[in-house]
């Protein structure tokens, strides 16, 4: 129906309903403010959002004009003959409104509105079943447990999109596949940002600290920013020292990948071409991040037209406190037996230490500030943990807890390691959303990876991959409770 054919339609039973029962004036207007006083000023502060955002003929737009426009009508003197039925029509909107503004409120879930501007994508629950279809086949009413939106393009290609569900929200960016903002649950249920991240999409052409990005071509160190594939040497940018870090000058963390929306999720590709920062052969890589119930996952996958070397992770900033307390607070708990060391350049050396007896073993949850500061080679290498912890295991290899905020994330991965690194440089950085530069220590990236600097160290580096081969790894964040 058209917006016309609505308002026809409710006129119509307006008109029948007001005949009826023979209400009086103040009578409809008392059942017009019930379901207002019922649903509170939400609705009617979304319906100014939705003007000031530019949105035009949905529900909440045409409420407000109906609402404006009666009241206009209304207190022309000596009445109007359309008053009534004016009050009719905002009152078949408004109750319409309130059960839908209960239902959401009530579930967090989505549901497709009248007249509404239809999410890119979705996952919709149907007869207790739980379907994905394409937007267009969205019923009105539909529940939608996955929505995928674009909420802004800018001229460069850059795009911004949302994927929410009834526990978690993610804000991310195709520039180099980053997420800007994962809402998740604490303990009371009360939804807020758990990532470190930048105020603007500007200072991430600047970011040293690679906050929430994709990382490729090879995640962190390559020794002497070279390496020999096949008899050839391939001489890469130095951006460390002596060594090349997280893919070289212009990582995939700066990169503006195409993006497809799916119905959970979001599918993200670049191609990155032969020679770029060094590297041989053409690479494709598909991002692909999805939500279902409490777990946002990553998946990976890349296909090569020549040998290379490949090592890709996210680098998200984890601080699940409210209060952005310093992450030597949070408790964790690695299943892993070892660690690869690194050098005073934080390079990996491909020696392997056992953590029993060390600051290194996690195997026990325990705070990440407990041993932090203890006399150990390792720890001053490299000013705190940023060290590749050997994962043991198939699942939920790694637990990290906030006790005040009651968060708990839990990472399971196919991938071998995880890097964890305790932010211990985030005070050279640029102005975090927090307003202010972030202090050393207030995030923990724990990067799910191959081993660093292993074509340098691994006898069959495993980040070597063949022509015709295809790399493929998922990790799932799951946000749990305490
Ligand atoms: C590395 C750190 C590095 C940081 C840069 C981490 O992945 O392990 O050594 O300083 O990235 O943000």
């Amino acid at each position: 129906l058209t917006i016309v054919g609505w308002a026809a339609v409710l006129l119509g039973i307006a008109y029948a309903v007001e005949h009826a029962f023979d209400l009086q004036l103040w009578q409809a207007l008392l059942l017009y403010l019930l379901p207002y006083a019922v649903a509170g000023y939400d609705v009617v502060l979304e319906a100014w959002e939705s003007i000031t955002e530019g949105e035009c003929f949905n529900e909440d737009l045409l409420m407000t004009i109906a609402t404006v426009g009666a009241l206009l009508i209304g207190f022309v003197p000596n009445g109007s003959p359309m008053f009534d039925e004016a009050v009719f029509v905002m009152l078949f909107f408004q109750v319409g409104e309130v059960f839908e503004h209960l239902a959401s409120d009530n579930s967090k879930k989505s549901i497709a509105k009248l007249m509404d501007i239809r999410p890119d994508s979705a996952t919709v629950e149907r007869d207790g079943q739980l379907l994905t279809i394409s937007p267009e086949e969205i019923k009105l009413g539909e529940i939608i447990v996955v929505k995928v939106e674009l909420l802004k393009e800018l001229d460069n290609g850059i795009r911004f999109y949302s994927l929410e569900n009834e526990s978690l929200k993610l804000v991310v960016v195709n520039m180099g596949c980053r997420i800007m903002e994962i809402l998740a649950p604490d303990a009371s249920g009360k939804r807020s940002d758990v990532i470190l991240g930048l105020k603007n999409i500007e200072d991430y052409a600047n970011d040293p600290a690679y906050f929430g990005a994709i990382i490729g071509r090879v995640a962190n160190r390559i020794g002497d920013a070279r390496f020999s594939l096949n008899g050839k040497t391939y001489e890469l940018y130095a951006n460390n020292g002596k060594n090349h870090l997280h893919g070289g000058k212009e990582g995939f963390d700066k990169k503006i990948f195409d993006v497809t929306p799916l119905e959970n999720g979001l599918r993200f590709h670049y191609l990155s071409k032969d020679g770029e920062e060094g590297y041989p052969g053409n690479l494709n890589l598909y991002v692909t991040y999805t939500l279902d119930d409490n777990t946002f996952s990553i998946h990976y996958e890349a296909d090569t037209d020549a040998d290379t070397v490949v090592n890709f992770t996210n680098h998200l900033y984890f601080n699940l406190s409210n209060t952005l307390e310093k992450v030597t607070e949070h408790s964790l708990q690695i299943n892993a037996d070892y660690i690869g060391c690194v050098d005073d350049t934080c390079l990996a050396t491909g020696e392997l230490l056992p953590v029993k007896d060390t600051p290194f073993d996690f195997n026990e949850m325990k705070k990440i500030g407990q041993d932090i500061e203890a006399d150990h080679i390792q720890l001053k290498n490299a000013f705190g943990y940023d060290h590749s912890f050997v994962l043991k295991g198939e699942e939920r290899q790694l637990t990290l807890e906030e006790p005040v905020s009651g968060r708990r994330l839990v990472i399971s991965t196919t991938a071998p390691v995880v890097q964890v690194y305790t932010g211990n440089f985030l005070k050279d950085g640029c102005i975090g959303k927090a307003g202010r530069v972030y202090e050393n220590r207030e995030g923990v990236a724990l990067e799910t990876q191959l081993m660093p600097n292993a074509i340098h160290t691994e006898e069959n580096p495993s980040v070597i991959l063949r022509k015709g081969e295809k790399f493929e790894s998922t990790t799932n964040y799951i946000f749990e409770t305490i």
